[in-house]
């Protein structure tokens, strides 16, 4: 549900020559990471996402910049405003996100559990609202 999904905090090594993040699957992450991908250049105004995911878990993380990710359970909503390197959302299958509000230069990073699989999305809203809630 809406409430798995939290910003975790990653580790940080501050430096006066600048600071170090990593993360370890499993450890730092609630799931082995098998795919990495990140959005770049993406314009004012844009919108990202807009489906949802039957079993992939992901962590989201703003590595420059800002953005908003809107989570949907199809009950409850809620938006994180991501602009920290050393904090990730974790997303958890089973949750509708929209992503927003993108600064100029922002780069989002997604650690994914699986590689990529068009099988795995629900693409329309009302699909998803109908497995989330069968009637
Ligand atoms: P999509 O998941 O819809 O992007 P968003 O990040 O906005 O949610 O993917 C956009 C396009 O990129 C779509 O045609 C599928 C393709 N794609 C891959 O080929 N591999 C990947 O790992 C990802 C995430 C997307």
């Amino acid at each position: 549900s809406i409430t798995d999904c939290k910003v975790i905090n990653l580790p940080k090594i501050s430096d006066p020559r600048g600071n170090l993040t990593f993360i370890e699957g499993q450890s730092h992450v609630p799931f082995e990471i098998k795919r990495v991908y990140y959005l770049y250049d993406v314009p004012g105004g844009a919108e990202r996402g807009g489906h949802a995911h039957k079993a992939l878990h992901q962590l989201i993380i703003a590595m420059s910049g800002s953005f908003d990710v809107v989570l949907d359970d199809g009950t409850e909503k809620k938006r994180v405003h991501l602009n920290r390197s050393y904090c990730g959302l974790y997303v958890c299958p089973m949750m509708w996100r929209e992503l927003d509000n993108f600064s100029s230069g922002s780069v989002c990073m997604v650690l994914a559990s699986n590689a990529y699989d068009e099988d795995d999305y629900f693409r329309e809203y009302s699909s998803f609202l109908s497995a989330m809630k069968p009637s």
